[in-house]
């Protein structure tokens, strides 16, 4: 795996496109160029080139289908291999393959996870014609064991909940898993008698007329109690649902491990649910779980088809990086005064025990959605009030939690109930009481904070960082939040960090070893 990243990063526009069917024509062009480049191929040396999704699958005016859209989505996938010869001058268009989307998603997650054999389990809004699938990848090779069709889709529920919400559609559900720790699963017998596993391994949703529980809220209209005792009642169902499917799953295979993708696997409530509640010895989440993901899959399941040898993902640190040269010919040509400390992360960790706000640039960046210490906002767990600001300079929603990172061998002492190895995000931990009012901006209005565990041979630098923090106040974690600013994909290149620090109120940038400090930038 020599490099991953989303279009996003580069086109800075959330996403790479708008989330509707019509922009299906929009193609990750800037990001497939960057990999090839990483590659050191030109389009013309490539004998695959997977598209996650196969119209061939499509049921011409099947259920679950936006019928106003449909057949344009069909037809811009048909024309997908003509479209990337375009983009890619070079290409061949046909070595452009079909892989089915939620193959694509179940490879993403059984061929990149570091098991020989797993059970997967994939859950998004839809594919083709369906919206799950439940697998057990034996040494390479997936057997499907069962595929739930359309309109049944545990994604779409959710998509049609965050919309009723006023939220963003098919982009922020997070937003809802958030608004769900702050009320009671009061319609929870309501919603068992709508969606319900069928014990085949599939499920149903009937159709809900979510009126009924709570009034549709218009975009940044308030929520009440009632809507947060909706999205509480909708996310607790969604779990017993994916225990019952994790179950069925352990009993038709035996497997130890469970992998998963789809974009109900950024749930990561519902991750923690099957971890501690469920059958299986281990969960693994793919940090790319979403629809980005479904490219690094689509690329793993040709290679494995293709009898090339598929290793598991190394880390999420594929996409793009700069030499301590190149970044420091970034900060001459804008001009901004910086030093180079002799012990970065002493000098940081002073920084952040001084409750400063750092924006922190390291490496390669991080593909899917979480910020993992590359592109990060790192500021201090123990001041109450950094949750505030961190939002404030975010644009962000204040009922969102922010998160901490902590030395993965001191997780324990601090954290519980999640496993205690999470180094990509994907999971929320219970915050031991006792350590509650010590680091107050991590933890979430339900007691919970999601973690992510650094590990020293991993990622030394950071280990460093929180091993200073910890020798000047006592606590081995700090508060880590994506570094982008509202509405904003995060931040990738050095342009994108600097800018980002002369329109937000950032104290510190650290850009590889260089550190800029906003008083010497910016008068009074
Ligand atoms: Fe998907």
């Amino acid at each position: 795996m020599i490099a991953a990243a989303e279009e996003e990063r580069f086109s800075r526009r959330k996403h790479g496109k708008r989330p509707v069917p019509f922009a299906a024509w929009e193609l990750p062009e800037l990001a497939a160029a960057w990999c090839l480049e990483q590659a050191g191929l030109r389009p013309e040396d490539l004998d695959g080139v997977a598209y996650s999704y196969d119209p061939q699958l499509v049921v011409p005016g099947g259920p679950g289908q936006d019928e106003r859209w449909e057949d344009l989505r069909t037809t811009y996938a048909h024309r997908a291999p003509n479209f990337l010869a375009t983009a890619l001058p070079g290409l061949d268009a046909a070595q452009v393959r079909f892989v089915p989307h939620h193959i694509a998603h179940a490879a993403s997650a059984g061929l990149a996870a570091p098991y020989r054999e797993s059970a997967v389990l994939v859950c998004d809004g839809r594919g083709e014609a369906v919206s799950h699938l439940a697998g057990h990848y034996r040494d390479g090779e997936l057997t499907v064991l069962a595929s739930q069709a359309l309109p049944h889709s545990l994604g779409l529920m959710y998509e049609d909940l965050t919309q009723h919400l006023g939220f963003l559609r098919s982009s922020d559900e997070y937003k809802v898993m958030a608004l769900a720790s702050y009320g009671e699963p009061r319609f929870l017998r309501e919603m068992r008698e709508l969606v319900y596993a069928t014990g085949d391994g599939g499920f149903r949703v009937e159709p809900i007329d979510w009126s009924v529980y709570a009034k549709a809220l218009g975009k940044g209209e308030k929520w009440t109690a009632d809507h947060a005792d909706l999205a509480a009642s909708v996310q607790a169902r969604l779990e017993e649902v994916l225990l019952d499917l994790a179950t069925w799953l352990h009993e038709r295979t035996g497997a130890r491990y469970l992998t998963m993708a789809g974009g109900v696997a950024l749930n990561c409530v519902a991750n923690t649910r099957l971890f501690a509640e469920g059958p299986f010895e281990e969960v693994w989440v793919q940090p790319a779980a979403g629809d980005s993901g479904t490219a690094l899959g689509g690329a793993l399941h040709l290679a494995q088809a293709n009898g090339d040898p598929v290793t598991p993902m190394p880390g999420a640190a594929l996409g793009r990086g700069w030499s301590d040269e190149e970044l420091g010919a970034w900060l001459d040509v804008a001009r901004v005064p910086y030093e180079r400390p002799a012990d970065l992360a002493a000098t940081v960790a002073a920084e952040l025990a001084a409750d400063r706000v750092i924006a922190w640039f390291q490496g390669r960046a991080e593909y899917g959605p979480r910020a993992l210490g590359r592109r990060s906002l790192l500021a201090h767990p123990g001041n109450p009030r950094n949750t505030e600001r961190l939002n404030d300079v975010k644009g962000r929603e204040q009922f969102r939690p922010i998160a901490p990172m902590v030395l993965a061998e001191r997780a324990p002492m601090i954290f519980g109930r999640g496993p205690m190895s999470s180094p990509y995000m994907l999971f929320v931990h219970d915050v031991r009481p006792e350590w509650r009012d010590r680091i107050p901006a991590v933890v979430h209005v339900d007691g919970t904070a999601r973690i992510q565990t650094v590990e020293r041979g991993r990622d030394p630098l950071l280990a460093r960082l929180l091993e200073e923090f910890e020798a000047r106040t006592g606590l081995p974690v700090v508060v880590n939040t994506s570094l982008n600013t509202a509405g904003r994909p995060m931040v990738d290149d050095p342009r994108d960090a600097l800018e980002c620090f002369g329109s937000a109120p950032v104290d510190v940038l650290v850009l590889g070893p260089y550190v800029v400090r906003r008083g010497a930038v910016f008068a009074g």
